[in-house]
């Protein structure tokens, strides 16, 4: 199953990528995944909106190939990072790629409550009529102080949130079975 993951944080040294490459390692014979970054994607503009810039073209249709698409992203401000939410109104117009993609959600945050406000604004998104994506109902992984769960080598060491992940990840892999 191809899987695209959607980083919700541009800096280099994010935590929200360094989730995503564990994932994309820790479940590699179960998904292909790829992992697609939102640096390149300029400021939604409905002037441009039906011959957008090629970065934006180049995203939305690695996302139109997908099976799926998995979320990783930070809080910002109690809410969904302005790229993230960008992206998503990109996707929400013209081809709309992201209707009926089955989605679901990782969160890593600074905060002890690990997105759970950015999460609950992305499923009222997802579930607007433009971008109209499915989301895996019933499966939070929220993970607070992320800066906390790596260990010296910076490799991702929270035994409970990976046990959940596994659980997750074989959740939406049977989700996404029933559904097609
Ligand atoms: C503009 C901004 C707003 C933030 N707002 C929140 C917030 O509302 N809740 C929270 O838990 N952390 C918040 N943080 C802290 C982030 O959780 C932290 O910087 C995290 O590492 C960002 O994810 P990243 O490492 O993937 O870039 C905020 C950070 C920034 C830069």
């Amino acid at each position: 199953m191809k899987i695209i993951i959607i980083v919700g944080s541009l800096r280099k040294e994010s935590y929200n990528r360094k989730v995503a490459h564990f994932i994309k390692e820790r479940y590699k014979d179960k998904l292909e995944m790829e992992i697609l970054l939102l640096n390149d994607l300029p400021v939604f503009n409905e002037d441009i909106e039906e011959n957008p810039p090629n970065p934006v073209k180049e995203f939305k249709e690695k996302i139109k190939q997908s099976e799926g698409v998995l979320f990783s992203t930070p809080e910002y401000n109690h809410s969904i990072p302005g790229g993230l939410k960008n992206a998503l109104d990109w996707c929400s117009r013209g081809d709309r790629v992201l209707s009926k993609k089955p989605t679901f959600i990782v969160g890593s945050s600074s905060g002890d409550i690990g997105t759970a406000r950015c999460q609950s604004d992305l499923r009222k998104v997802l579930d607007c009529p433009g971008v109209a994506a499915l989301n895996l109902p019933g499966n939070h992984v929220l993970i607070g102080n992320i800066q906390d769960k790596f260990d010296q080598n910076g490799k991702f060491n929270d035994d409970t949130t990976i046990k959940r992940l596994d659980k997750v990840l074989d959740n939406y892999i049977d989700w996404v079975k029933k559904i097609k």
